[in-house]
């Protein structure tokens, strides 16, 4: 862990870098807090995905987050050099989810619409009709008008939608979730709810149905931060990722408390990135931190992503 003074250091480093070099950096809220600040926008995966219709003006964007999100702001500006910090940082949940699974479901029910969560690989997104985020899931499945539709990979956000729309879904695969957010259980927060009775809790799709079901909101990261921006209360339980607690203890109101609903809900994967890696990558850009997707590929991801924002518009 490097000391403040160090942290300090390699900012200055990275922001002079950053204007020399003219680099734009874009981060996900569960990045490393060191991170979050130096950023040029941070946001959930919808905000992150909705800058490819922002003609950012830059030589190259530098891509805080995992692997999915990287590949979803180069299918969306082809022309664009994005590059990682760490190539490792990848998402153990979109790999429940190869192109064989869809190709699988899609023969098996040939008339639903596949939705697909942007938290899948590219060749993946390839075979979605549409894809979706935690903010959008339920607005794109009801702009869609189907009373059935295959849905993955996040078995548990499969079920918020269907509990929020109607709409019968069927996970694809059966079982994928996410390995941090599984950790959140009802008893534990059932008894911080006991310890703290006045505060609102707030939890991601990707939670067990039990756990959704005992919070007030349920709610993507960044529709987390606004709500407890908004909220005239004072004290909220969060049960994601320990990250979107460290922007909201910088950017809320000071005497708002965050209670995280785990304690070791932290995504390794997300923290992969660091401030030396950001240095590294402005300096050397190294070709195997360079993301680009076969154009083969991008152009029907292309196509799924496009749906979602004509959809939601
Ligand atoms: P958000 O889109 O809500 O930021 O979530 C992304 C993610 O990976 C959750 O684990
Ligand atoms: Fe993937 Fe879960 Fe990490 Fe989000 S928190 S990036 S879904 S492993």
């Amino acid at each position: 862990m490097p000391t403040k003074s160090r942290i300090r250091e390699l900012q200055e480093e990275i922001l002079k870098l950053k204007k020399n070099e003219n680099v734009f950096i874009a981060a996900h809220n569960y990045q490393r807090p060191e991170i979050q600040e130096i950023a040029d926008v941070l946001g959930d995966s919808l905000e992150l995905a909705m800058l490819a219709q922002k003609n950012i003006e830059c030589d190259i964007i530098v891509f805080c987050g995992v692997d999915f999100m990287a590949e979803t702001m180069s299918i969306l500006n082809p022309d664009a050099q994005v590059y990682v910090p760490e190539p490792k940082a990848k998402c153990p949940m979109a790999t429940m989810c190869p192109k064989s699974i869809v190709e699988k479901a899609k023969k098996e029910h040939p008339d639903l619409p596949v939705v697909l969560y942007v938290n899948t690989l590219a060749e993946a997104k390839a075979e979605a009709d549409v894809m979706c985020t935690s903010a959008n899931a339920a607005k794109v499945v009801e702009a869609l008008g189907s009373d059935k539709i295959l849905f993955g990979p996040d078995a548990n956000l499969a079920a918020y939608v269907e509990k929020r729309t109607g709409v019968k879904t069927i996970p694809v695969p059966e079982d994928g979730y996410c390995i941090v957010h599984v950790r959140f259980t009802a008893d534990k927060i059932l008894e911080l709810k006991n310890k703290y009775p006045d505060a609102i809790v707030l939890v991601h799709p990707e939670c067990d149905m039990e756990v959704q079901e005992v919070a007030d909101v349920v709610a993507s990261t960044s529709q987390m931060l606004k709500y407890v921006q908004d909220s005239k209360e004072k004290k909220f339980i969060i049960g994601t990722e320990t990250g979107l607690i460290d922007r909201m203890r910088r950017e809320v109101s000071e005497n708002k408390i965050f209670i995280p609903a785990s304690e070791t809900a932290v995504c390794r994967n997300m923290k992969l990135n660091t401030l030396e890696k950001i240095r590294d990558v402005i300096i050397s850009k190294p070709h195997k931190n360079l993301i680009k997707v076969p154009e083969n590929i991008a152009e029907k991801a292309r196509n799924a992503l496009e749906k979602m924002f004509e959809l939601t518009r």
